[in-house]
């Protein structure tokens, strides 16, 4: 499928089907003028990383409840900090959490870089949070990759490379495929599709928008792609 046919299609079904997230602007918010709050992109987007939506969803609500923005975070206790992480895993997160947001007060004036590398430059925020913050909330044509995007890229293009050695052709069809209007829109849609049908097991391919460009859907069963590495 082209680029010109898939970002359309894509968020025509990202307009009807969207999941609405206490981060996230939807697309009819998005058409009346409201914009998304990095603040609130990239906090979601670290508690993300290895945690489910729905386990995100209380304690995204929690931090904002307790630190509404970038400086009151920065200003906040590290021991309130941890304690409200309770339960999220992965601590080092934390950890950077309160590193970045120390950053964003202290070096930027309280905003979030808006391009990928000023993104990257900050503490705790990878190629990945780059790319989703830069997308999401700053409107950049960054190419967002994530598990989600891999497999719907993998089984759209029946790419018979297994990862992880595949990413980097993965991340070039994204690239190609984020359109320049949007961008931020393109990649949640990419997530959402990923999350709930084109999912690992059993995906809901009569309800996929790209169901008649799916290349696993017609050379194999999609549930085998991506290809794992043989062992
Ligand atoms: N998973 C990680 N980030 C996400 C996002 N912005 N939308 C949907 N699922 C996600």
């Amino acid at each position: 499928i082209t680029a010109a046919k898939a970002a359309p299609l894509l968020l025509e079904w990202y307009d009807r089907h969207h999941r609405e997230l206490p981060w996230r602007v939807s697309p009819s918010m998005a058409r009346h003028g409201v914009v998304a709050n990095p603040y609130h992109i990239w906090m979601s987007e670290v508690m993300l990383q290895q945690t489910t939506v729905q386990a995100v969803k209380a304690y995204f609500e929690k931090f904002l409840t307790l630190w509404p923005t970038v400086e009151h975070l920065a200003a906040a206790d590290n021991e309130d900090v941890m304690k409200a992480w309770a339960g999220l895993g992965y601590y080092a997160r934390a950890r950077n959490l309160k590193k970045c947001a120390e950053a964003v007060a202290r070096d930027h004036g309280g905003r979030f870089p808006e391009t990928e590398e000023g993104l990257k430059a900050l503490p705790g925020i990878g190629d990945y949070t780059a790319a989703a913050v830069a997308a999401i909330a700053f409107n950049r044509q960054s190419a967002v990759l994530d598990g989600n995007v891999e497999r719907v890229i993998s089984r759209l293009y029946a790419i018979e490379t297994p990862l992880p050695a595949a990413k980097p052709e993965m991340r070039g069809l994204v690239a190609a495929l984020t359109p320049a209007d949007r961008p931020g829109d393109f990649a949640q849609a990419m997530m959402d599709l990923g999350a709930t049908i084109c999912t690992p097991k059993r995906p809901a391919c009569s309800l996929c928008p790209f169901r008649p460009h799916c290349l696993a859907l017609s050379v194999a069963d999609p549930e085998t792609f991506p290809r794992k590495a043989k062992k």
